[in-house]
């Protein structure tokens, strides 16, 4: 059985249609490539908070999504709002993820300071938001894609043990 997935891509300039969304696509070819994951909405929000909390309340209450990517408003723009619009639906953090996103990040590149995005569970829905460019999305993907299905699994109730990973 597929984890199935959410895809948002914030930005306000992609929401009016002045910029290609290259970052959402690239997380869904991602995910269909790895072959774990079915991709059940994907959408392009502009950057303002109440809607995205709007959206993921949906994803996560109705759709009950198992996972959901956000790209970009991960920030210091004043229209960043990511984060606060995950914590501010979320019922558990999840730091670790995002702690190891910026760990390996910062390997890369020192901007990697630069995202304050988060990682949360609301229900059976984990949230994760990465940062706006595809290289950014390409690159810690790349990173938590291997413990990702792991912790599904164990937030899903499929598997209890963690004793041989
Ligand atoms: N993380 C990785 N791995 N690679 C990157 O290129 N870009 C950084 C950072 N995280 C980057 C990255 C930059 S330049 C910024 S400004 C922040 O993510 C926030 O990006 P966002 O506002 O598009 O979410």
């Amino acid at each position: 059985m597929a984890y199935t997935v959410g895809i948002i891509t914030l930005s306000d300039k992609g929401a009016l249609g002045q910029r290609e969304d290259k970052s959402g696509p690239a997380i869904r070819e991602i995910l269909e490539a790895d072959g774990r994951f079915e991709v059940s909405e994907q959408l392009l929000l502009s950057d303002d908070r109440m809607e995205l909390e709007k959206e993921l309340v949906r994803l996560c209450d109705e759709k009950k999504l198992n996972l959901i990517l956000t790209t970009g408003g991960t920030g210091l723009s004043p229209r960043d709002n990511a984060p606060e619009a995950t914590l501010a639906v979320a019922e558990r953090q999840v730091p670790g993820i995002a702690e190891y996103m910026r760990a390996k990040s910062f390997q890369i590149t020192p901007k990697a300071m630069l995202s304050r995005g988060v990682a949360a569970m609301r229900g059976r829905s984990l949230i994760i938001n990465l940062p706006g460019s595809p290289k950014a999305v390409r690159e810690n993907l790349g990173f938590i894609l291997p413990a990702l299905g792991h912790g599904l699994d164990i937030m899903l109730g499929l598997d209890g043990e963690c004793g041989s990973n």
